[in-house]
């Protein structure tokens, strides 16, 4: 039954519960269509995880007051807890008390200032990557965006250059790292993680080399001394952290900057090779605003580049529209309080999904199609408060959503501007039309034929 508030906003329970086990079936079998099915339902919607009922935020309005009230709502909820074990103490874990301190000793390291210093490095690698294809080859688009988005990510952070030996090794740990880390939060049992099993051992590998990079990086920052530099680290180093706080905050901009990153770019690069007149159109306007000579000081875009990659930037937002990597998080209630008129008591689970917010047909007429169409300034215009939530919204807004944003249009420009991305033949495979995700939504394995421009 749907109840509908003085505020307007409507209240139900979600249909179709197991009687012992409630929703988990259709949420982890096949979360995409659940989700989308839950907005028909209300503005919140209450979905059972067993024995544990959680409230799903289905409209903007909700969303935003779920993000934007610290006094009712925090960190916590399903699934968090696990995640916590991995990033510590890091900006994306801590608790609104700490986080606000948190946030604004790191917020520098994202500031326009920095990210035009970050341009030179997201241009050279993307052109570096976009120059190692060869002609006709196939590739899995998904590892190569990894690799790319881990270098950038790495030689920004840790201002090293692109022979390092740390952006080799972390590019290289850092898929089966994240896996490992979506593999043990849908694990029922930490006792099942640690089976001597091929993916564990991988999983360890892979964790001890982050940790031994992200080490060492920290300590020849400090033997460098304070002061210089003005990247994360040496930002950190001025604000006085601990090694410990550090290596939890280095930790958690790498997880929470790569696989989403990367996963946009592939599915980025999916919906071009899709779309060929669209890629052409990308190509023609990358060709026209990227410089192209062969001199790196030339070659650096300028701080301006996304207002003039309006198509590339355009297939980058639709991206994060249609498939918002971070799909899904959560919640809890720590303090009593009414949400679309539902009493809601401490330790009340609340989930939150952008893909869900971003499939509602009444925001997004054919919310199915991938329309770059829907970002032009006359459409945009029309688009409900609150309704585009990638990076969510509130003071736990994503840090790096400019970075991001930047990195991601830049190498769709380049990468757009040099090759021609074709789809083997045959059908789409299921996991690109209906995928299944787990920390975020990601297209692999994405096949494709290169053919050079
Ligand atoms: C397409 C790429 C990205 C997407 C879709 C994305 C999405 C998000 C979302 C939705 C949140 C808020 C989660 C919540 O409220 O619980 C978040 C937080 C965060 N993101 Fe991103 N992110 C992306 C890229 C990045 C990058 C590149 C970095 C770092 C370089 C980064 C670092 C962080 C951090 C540290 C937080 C926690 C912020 C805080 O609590 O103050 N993200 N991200």
């Amino acid at each position: 039954m749907t109840t509908t508030t003085s505020t307007g906003f409507t209240a139900a329970r979600a249909p179709g519960a197991h009687p012992l086990i409630g929703h988990v079936p259709a949420l982890f079998r096949d979360p995409l269509p659940f989700l989308r099915s839950l907005a028909g339902h209300g503005d919140l919607v209450e979905i059972r995880l067993g024995p544990q009922r959680a409230m799903m935020v289905c409209s903007p309005g909700l969303f935003h007051q779920v993000l934007t009230d610290t006094r009712h709502f925090d960190k916590g909820g399903p699934l968090f807890d696990k995640l916590r074990w991995f990033l510590g103490d890091g900006l994306g874990s801590t608790p609104h008390e700490v986080h606000r301190r948190q946030r604004r000793q790191l917020q520098p390291a994202f500031r326009p200032d920095a990210l035009s210093r970050y341009l030179e490095v997201m241009s050279e690698e993307a052109r570096s990557a976009a120059s190692g294809w060869q002609d006709g080859a196939v590739i899995e688009v998904e590892q190569h965006a990894y690799q790319l988005i881990a270098r950038i990510i790495t030689r920004t952070m840790f201002s090293v250059d692109g022979s390092s030996a740390a952006v080799a090794e972390i590019a290289a740990a850092y898929p089966e790292f994240h896996q490992g880390i979506g593999r043990h939060m849908r694990s029922p049992s930490r006792w099942l993680d640690r089976l001597p099993t091929p993916a564990n051992r991988r999983f360890r590998q892979a964790c001890s080399t982050v940790s031994r990079e992200v080490d060492a990086a920290i300590e020849d920052r400090r033997r460098e001394g304070t002061g210089t530099g003005h990247d994360l680290l040496a930002l950190m180093i001025r604000e006085g952290l601990s090694d410990r706080e550090m290596r939890d905050q280095v930790v958690t901009m790498l997880t929470g900057g790569i696989g989403t990153s990367a996963s946009a770019l592939g599915w980025a690069l999916f919906f071009l090779s899709r779309d060929p007149s669209l890629a052409d159109a990308v190509a023609r306007e990358a060709r026209a605003v990227l410089p192209a000579g062969a001199d790196p000081d030339r070659d650096v875009p300028d701080r301006d580049v996304l207002t003039r990659l309006d198509l590339a930037r355009r297939v980058v937002t639709e991206t994060l529209r249609y498939y918002p990597s971070a799909w899904f998080y959560s919640r809890t209630v720590t303090s009593p309080v009414e949400l679309a008129g539902r009493a809601l008591r401490p330790g009340t689970a609340i989930l939150l999904s952008p893909y869900l917010i971003h499939h509602r047909p009444d925001l997004y007429p054919e919310p199915e199609r991938f329309d770059v169409d829907r970002w032009s300034p006359a459409r945009r215009a029309e688009l409900s408060h609150g309704a585009y939530v990638p990076f969510g919204a509130g003071a736990r807004k994503c840090i790096g959503d400019v970075y991001a944003l930047t990195e991601i249009t830049l190498a769709v420009a380049v990468i757009a501007s040099c090759w021609r991305l074709e789809p083997l033949p045959g059908p789409v495979p299921r996991h690109l039309l209906e995928p299944r995700p787990w920390t975020v939504i990601h297209p692999a394995p994405l096949h494709l034929r290169l053919h050079r421009r």
